[in-house]
Parts: structure tokens; C-alpha cells; sequence
């Protein structure tokens, strides 16, 4: 019975918790997390709350706990360094370590290691230190992306016309993030649709898992401010409705460069998950950016179709030998919506406190799976915070399927709550479908 400890306390770990608790080696899981997740809290023999800078913490866990391998769930944790700390006493992770982690925590190590490397799929880009030079590169680009250099939460990268309109209104932007921030890059727009492909890595062996993808914007219809992610899908045959089969191997193939780039530049094996964000454009496939870790909500659709077991994935990792593992998913569709207070996402003047502490009832999900994220479990009952609260996941043979049993299971959340009716919908689909088509001029 291994001992494992799971570092991380969203929807996306209650799904990794979720999918460690199914093993046949019957594990025994421990968890440590910021605060309690309820449903992370029912599938662990003990947990620990505390902070993910608190590397002591994390060690000392471990080590009472006499723990096999940790799993790291969020970025935060990876780019505090809290994979070296456990390699230091011994303990093997499922994360990359804080210098590898680069690969999500600075995007201008990302950018240079494709460019460097050769790597395709990289945008026109430059990276500045100062705003000398940044109008000039303005001037030479048909859509201006601009992403200050850290970590962001998935909410900082700025788009034109989305966030900003004018060359004159992006210089000013740029202006203002140098004071915050000692680099930004600025990047070349593309048009296209989006997909996550997260992949499993030892250092040498990289594998795609299902593609999914997430719906960033707040409302129907793509409409209104960037979320961390509104819930997302999958499909049957792991692939997305408009790509070619040649985008997945393309993506795959530039996540496969980037991982022997990464070992050769650094001496070190990644392990752990490399979270590629593509768009497929009119040009072929490029990357948006790369994340180390599951991607939330993405896990949820891809962690519960699994028929290979977890904990024999994890052990691959940490072995360096993923080569020697068949890993297999369920052929079926999934459609995660994510509860989230009515006021999540708008700007605070927008905002109804009252929403984002209020109580919440949760009653029978039917056939949905349900995985818990910013919960404030107290005596009285389940509260919600201000962030995405619950996981609703639908699973079946069909795509309508899926939605349908997600569309029931998140009615069961009663309280001032809110969700995006359209994900998983044929209507939306259709869209994105003939959205490529234009691009591609079929
Ligand atoms: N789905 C967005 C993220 O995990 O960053």
C-alpha cells in the first residue's frame, strides 16, 4: 500500500485525488492543502492545511508520513521549488522542478527555448526589458498580444480587441507593466481555435492524453472578462471537432521537441505534465504557452476517463519509464461546467459581495461527477468564495449525452450561483467548426 501525498486543494486535485483513491495498490493518500476541500478531505487518511511557500511544511509531511512520491497539482507550489526540497530528503515527484517549471512560470524562457531549439509553432515575438524598441515592434505586427513575464493566474495576458484597441493604447499598457514587472513580451495575434493537449513526461517519453477544450470567457457566447475557465469538453475520439488529425501530431510533435529541448538545456529530466495551449490557425498549429502542471478544468475531463491506473502512471514518471506503460483512456465524450458565484469574473463594481460568501446547498449531481474547488467548508454548511466553486462533469457515449447529464448535475447547486448553459452545445461547436472553415477557406 504506497503512501502518496497530493499537493493542491482545487477541483482539478479533488479529480487527481479522485483518480489516486481509484488504484488498485489501494494507496493510502495524504493531502496538503491551502484550505479544505471537502471532497479532497473524504478520499484522504490525513490532511495538512498551510501555505505552498511553506516548504518545511510540505517536507515534514512527507516525512512523517512515510510517503512514496508527491503529486503536485497547481503552478504555485512548482514555482516555489517545492519539488527540490522533497528530492533533497529523497522523496520523488510527479512536478517538475522549479527550474524546469520555467516552462509555465516564464514565458520568455518558453518562447527563447522553441526559438533556440528551432522548435515550430512560435509567434513573431520579442521579449523587453525596458520599452526601448517596443513601438517600433508594435509597428510591425498585424494583432499585438502582450504578456507580462510570470505567473498570472491565467488572467494577465492582454489581447487586442479584447482588452485594448490602438498601437497607442498597447504602448501605454506595455508602459505600465514594466513598473510591475522587470520583462514583458510582446507577440504576434493569431486567429484560430484553441485546444489544450496535456501530455505525461519522464524526461524522455512524452504522451498525449485526450484533447479538451476550455471555454475562458465568463458568459454565452464567448462574451465578457477572461475566467480561469468555465468548464470544458472532450470528445470520443480524444480528438476536437475542427482540427485535422495531422494538428494533434503537430502538437504533440513540438511538446515532444520541447521536452528533449528542456533536457538538453537544463541536464534535467521533466516529469510531470506539460499542459500544451495550442490554436490551430490558417498557417498549421502554434503553441500560446505551455503550463506544468493538469490543466483546470481539463483534468476533470481527462483524469476520470482512465483505464490505466494512476498510480502505476505516477510511478512511470518518477522511473523515467513511461516507454514501458501502455496508457489507455475511455472512448468517451465529457462536459465539465463549473458552478461559480453570479458575481465571479466582473469587476468589482459589478459585483454583488453578498454572492461570493453566501451559503450553498448541493443536492443529488444524478449521474454527474462532482468535483469541489473554492469551498468554504463550515459547521453550518458548504459557503462559496470568490472563485470557481464546483466541478460538474458529465461522462457518456455521445457529446449530448455528456452535456445533458452535467446540464442536470448542476442544477443540484442551489444558492447565488451561476454557470454557461452553451458549453458542450452542438450550437457552439458548429461554430467553432465553421469558424476554422473561414480561416482555412474550405
Ligand atoms: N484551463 C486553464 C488553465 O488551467 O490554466
Amino acid at each position: 500500500m504506497p503512501n502518496i501525498l497530493l499537493v493542491g486543494n482545487g477541483a482539478r486535485e479533488h479529480a487527481l485525488a479522485e483518480a489516486i483513491s481509484r488504484s488498485e495498490q489501494k494507496p493510502r493518500l495524504f493531502s496538503f492543502m491551502k484550505t479544505n476541500n471537502p471532497g479532497i478531505a473524504s478520499l484522504s487518511e490525513k490532511i495538512k492545511l498551510g501555505s505552498y511557500a511553506d516548504l518545511e511544511a510540505i517536507t515534514g509531511f512527507a516525512v512523517e508520513n512515510k510517503i512514496e512520491f508527491v503529486v503536485i497539482g497547481p503552478e504555485d507550489p512548482l514555482n516555489n521549488g517545492v519539488v527540490d526540497a522533497l528530492a533533497k530528503i529523497g522523496v520523488p515527484s510527479v512536478g517538475p522542478t522549479k527550474s524546469l517549471a520555467r516552462l509555465e512560470t516564464s514565458k520568455s524562457f518558453t518562447r527563447n527555448l522553441v526559438s533556440k531549439y528551432h522548435i515550430p509553432g512560435n509567434p513573431q515575438f520579442k521579449v523587453f526589458n525596458t520599452i526601448d524598441g517596443v513601438e517600433a515592434f508594435l509597428d510591425q505586427l498585424e494583432g499585438i498580444v502582450i504578456k507580462p513575464d510570470g505567473l498570472t493566474g491565467g488572467k494577465g495576458v492582454l489581447v487586442q480587441d479584447d482588452h485594448f484597441t490602438t498601437k497607442e493604447e498597447a504602448l501605454q499598457l506595455c508602459l505600465q507593466i514594466l513598473k510591475e514587472s522587470s520583462s514583458l513580451i510582446v507577440e504576434e495575434k493569431f486567429d484560430g481555435e484553441e485546444f489544450s493537449l496535456q501530455c505525461l513526461c519522464d524526461g524522455k517519453t512524452v504522451i498525449a492524453t485526450p484533447l479538451v477544450q476550455d471555454h475562458k470567457r465568463r458568459f454565452e457566447g464567448d462574451k465578457g472578462p477572461n475566467t480561469g475557465g468555465m468548464g470544458s469538453y472532450s470528445l470520443p475520439d480524444h480528438s476536437m471537432p475542427f482540427l485535422k488529425p495531422q494538428d494533434l501530431e503537430d502538437g504533440l510533435e513540438i511538446t515532444r521537441q520541447v521536452a528533449a529541448a528542456l533536457l538538453k538545456e537544463t541536464g534535467s529530466p521533466y516529469k510531470g505534465v506539460m499542459y500544451g495551449g495550442f490554436i490551430a490557425t490558417k498557417n498549421g498549429v502554434k503553441l500560446l504557452e505551455y503550463n506544468a502542471r493538469f490543466g483546470d478544468p481539463e483534468a476533470m475531463n481527462i483524469l476520470p476517463l482512465l483505464k490505466t491506473d494512476f498510480v502505476e502512471i505516477c510511478r512511470h514518471i518518477v522511473a523515467g519509464t513511461l516507454d514501458k506503460l501502455k496508457i489507455e483512456f475511455e472512448p468517451k465524450a465529457t462536459v465539465c461546467k463549473y458552478v461559480v458565484p453570479k458575481d465571479y469574473g466582473l469587476p468589482a463594481d459589478h459585483s454583488d459581495a453578498a454572492s461570493s460568501r453566501a451559503k450553498i446547498e448541493v443536492g443529488d449531481v444524478g449521474k454527474a461527477r462532482l468535483y469541489y474547488s473554492s469551498v468554504d467548508k463550515k459547521e453550518d454548511g458548504l459557503y462559496l468564495s470568490s472563485s470557481r466553486a464546483i466541478g460538474i462533469v458529465g461522462i457518456a457515449n455521445t457529446l449530448e449525452e455528456a452535456r445533458k447529464i452535467a446540464e442536470e448535475g448542476v442544477k443540484a447547486v442551489k444558492g447565488p450561483v451561476a454557470y454557461r448553459t452553451d458549453i458542450g452545445t452542438d450550437a457552439l461547436i458548429q461554430k467553432r467548426i465553421d469558424h476554422m472553415r473561414k480561416i482555412r477557406k474550405e
